[in-house]
């Protein structure tokens, strides 16, 4: 009681005088001549800025009513005014706020002034509003302390307080719990308010069902033990204001929570047990950003209407509560950056809501959840930096709208499966695992694929030249056991391609170029312009000189089609089309000849006349090299044919060759 006392008596003391002053005036014109709504609105309005004039139709030719931005509201059984509302919000308004004639407006409910910028401190006389029901100041730049006098001054009407989004410093005054248990929305949030929450804030305000204290980060306050008798919470925003200390036992009892958002605080300590088990009701826990430590406790896997599970960068251990994962609306895990262990548990398959889950950073072991891929929502994965191992599932991107996956830095083995369903992934990152085989070519079909990175694993092989086909941001396939030319586009376009730690690609640029310098090797040059004319064939190049010995010599031996794509050809094929007929240029290493396969492609063939410059070894070779080279106007090598016999009667007796990209 003494300290009401001492909050009421400057307030008793401040309001006298203008009650002084108005008196002789109010009494000089008579008590049937009390300002009328109109004109203390009037006055109201004149101490304002109002730059766009959006009050400038407010004027006593038309009732008051009907103005702009104020609403009355009649009681139902006459006609009378019961309530006004005036609703400044947004508006631009700046200037003086003429409360004291504001607040003479009779029935005046509901006050907004929010989304202006005013510039200037809370008015003091707002506290005189008196059937005030709801105040609403958010972001209209006030400034400097939320004063005593004003908090308990407040009429006991008010329900709702607005003041977020504003420059309030100091305290939180105490004096707001003289609004009791009237008082349901509270908020306070994105201000700089100071120093330590008084108890009998959360002691009286019992009928609060929304608290914001969040973004108010000069807070240095233990969560009060009080706020867990505040049983008609529903959303409860305290996030980043500098809150210490341990979650109260008492919160277990908040058992109308919708809403509770503790992140980004200075939060320590285990969680106390069964907390969650009473929240039925509960859509979204936010714990991250502290440093809470310890088991998840059991009871969270009882809010049956969870939605959004958010503990991630914190120092929990242990494993997740099982039935967590399974509850039928949850949407977000996200857990990373905490040293959780166990093994992922399956989903619940299609059934499940799931859109997101980010557990990076833990000590997660076992396999993947195979039923990943099932989940029709789950639109982002990642489960970096863990301990998982074995294979990755096949269905693994198998949502339709599976946008990210990221479990580098895991201990993954075997290949990595076809991507075939994937149409909107963007994101793939498996990198540091022991993944083998080769890169699917079917990633080079999935539509919208941007990132990839499959450094730093074994993979072998080829990359696919159908990668060439998106657009890629990033695609870094370091680190692997790579070979073959890069294809061309992934050099030369824009992407940022990371291909360092393979030594067997090659292409321009790389340390292994591909290309054997021409000037030594007139033949390829020749093959590489021959084939530069033939576009939309296949050029297979064959030893001329062989195959008139081995056709038309005495004794067969072996020929060897060397294939560098999957084309069907034989080489009986290959020699029946060596007709004049067939010609389709000469020169003069020998004829071109254009053969139809069977499936309807065509394939340019090169009979290369004996050189004896060459040894059979050295044709071989640069018929590999001459594989890897790719270009517009040089025809890619499919295959060649040879016969070793020959290459002791003639060196370089054989050779093959390629087409153009169509
Ligand atoms: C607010 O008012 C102060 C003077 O009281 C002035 O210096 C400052 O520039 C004003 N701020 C804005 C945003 O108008
Ligand atoms: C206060 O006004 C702002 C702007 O109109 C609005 O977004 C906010 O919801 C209001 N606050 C309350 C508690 O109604
Ligand atoms: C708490 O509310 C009661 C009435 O609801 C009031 O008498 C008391 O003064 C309030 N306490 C404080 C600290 O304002
Ligand atoms: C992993 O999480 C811990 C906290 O558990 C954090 O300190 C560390 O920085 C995180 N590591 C990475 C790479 O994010
Ligand atoms: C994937 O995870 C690694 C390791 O946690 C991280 O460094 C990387 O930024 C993540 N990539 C994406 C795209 O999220
Ligand atoms: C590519 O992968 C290597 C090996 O994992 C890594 O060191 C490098 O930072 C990555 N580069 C980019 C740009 O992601």
């Amino acid at each position: 009681m003494a300290t009401a006392a001492a909050y009421c008596l400057p307030l008793f003391l401040l309001l006298l005088p203008p009650l002084i002053i108005a008196a002789p005036s109010a009494a000089a014109a008579g008590p049937e001549l009390q300002p009328q709504p109109q004109d203390l609105l009037l006055s109201f309005k004149a101490a304002l800025r109002d730059p766009s004039g959006a009050l400038a139709s407010w004027s006593l030719s038309t009732p008051y009513c009907n103005w702009p931005h104020i609403t009355c509201t009649a009681s139902s059984s006459s006609s009378s005014v019961v309530s006004i509302a005036v609703s400044l919000q947004g508006l631009g308004l700046s200037g003086d706020i003429d409360a004291a004639s504001l607040c003479r407006v009779p029935g005046l409910s509901h006050l907004s002034l929010a989304s202006n910028a005013f510039n200037t401190t809370v008015p003091l006389q707002l506290s005189r509003c008196a059937s005030l029901v709801s105040l609403n100041l958010s972001s209209a730049a006030f400034w400097g302390p939320l004063p005593e006098q004003l908090a308990a001054g407040l009429p006991p009407s008010l329900a709702s307080l607005d003041l977020s989004g504003n420059d309030i410093e100091g305290p939180v005054p105490p004096g707001l719990a003289a609004l009791g248990a009237a008082l349901q929305v509270l908020d306070l949030g994105r201000n700089r308010l100071s120093g330590v929450l008084h108890p009998a804030l959360f002691r009286n305000l019992t009928g609060l069902h929304y608290l914001d204290l969040s973004g108010n980060q000069f807070l240095e306050s233990p969560l009060p033990p009080e706020l867990g008798k505040m049983g008609n919470l529903r959303w409860l925003f305290l996030q980043g204001s500098g809150f210490t200390g341990a979650i109260p036992e008492t919160f277990l009892a908040l058992e109308q929570l919708e809403a509770l958002d503790l992140s980004m605080n200075g939060l320590t300590g285990a969680i106390p047990r069964g907390f969650g088990r009473k929240f039925q009701k509960l859509l979204s826990l936010d714990l991250s950003r502290n440093g809470f430590s310890g088991p998840f406790p059991d009871g969270v896997e009882k809010c049956v209407m969870l939605q959004r599970f958010q503990v991630h960068d914190n120092a929990f251990t242990g494993e997740l509560p099982a039935g967590l994962w399974s509850l039928p609306d949850l949407q977000v895990i996200r857990a990373e950056n905490n040293r959780f262990s166990g093994r992922l548990p399956e989903f619940p398959g299609e059934v499940s809501r799931l859109e997101q889950v980010q557990v990076d950073n833990n000590s997660f072991s076992g396999g993947l959840p195979l039923t990943i891929g099932m989940i029709r929502t789950m639109y982002r994965f990642s489960a970096s930096l863990n301990k998982l191992s074995g294979v990755l599932p096949d269905n693994l991107c198998d949502s339709p709208v599976m946008s990210i996956i990221n479990i580098s830095h895991n201990a993954l083995s075997g290949s990595i499966p076809e991507f075939r369903n994937c149409k909107r992934l963007v994101s793939l990152h498996l990198s540091s695992n022991g993944l083998t085989g080769p890169i699917p070519t079917s990633l080079g079909a999935l539509p919208v694929l941007t990132y990839i990175d499959l450094s730093s694993n074994g993979l072998t092989g080829a990359i696919p030249a159908n990668l060439q086909n998106l657009k890629l941001a990033l695609l870094n396939v370091s680190y692997n056991r790579l070979s073959g030319p890069v294809p061309q586009e992934l050099i030369s376009g824009l992407p940022a391609v990371f291909l360092q730690g393979n030594p067997g690609l090659c292409g321009p640029g790389l340390s292994n170029n591909c290309v054997v310098p021409l000037r030594k090797h007139r033949w390829l040059a020749l093959a590489a312009t021959v084939a530069s004319f033939i576009t939309g064939a296949m050029l297979l190049a064959i030893g001329a000189f062989a195959v008139y010995r081995r056709l038309y010599g005495k004794r067969p031996s072996p020929w060897k089609l060397v294939l560098f794509q999957p084309i069907k050809i034989t080489g009986e094929e290959l020699f029946s089309a060596f007709h004049d007929k067939n010609v389709i240029g000469r020169g003069a290493f020998g004829n071109v000849y254009l053969i139809v396969l069977q499936d309807g492609q065509k394939v340019a063939v090169k009979r290369l006349v004996c050189s004896d410059k060459l040894t059979f070894r050295q044709v071989k070779s640069e018929m590999n090299v001459l594989a890897k080279i790719r270009h517009k106007n040089i025809a890619k090598i499919t295959g060649f044919c040879y016969s070793e016999g020959e290459a002791k009667d003639c060196a370089g007796s054989s050779s093959g060759i390629g087409v153009p990209s169509p």
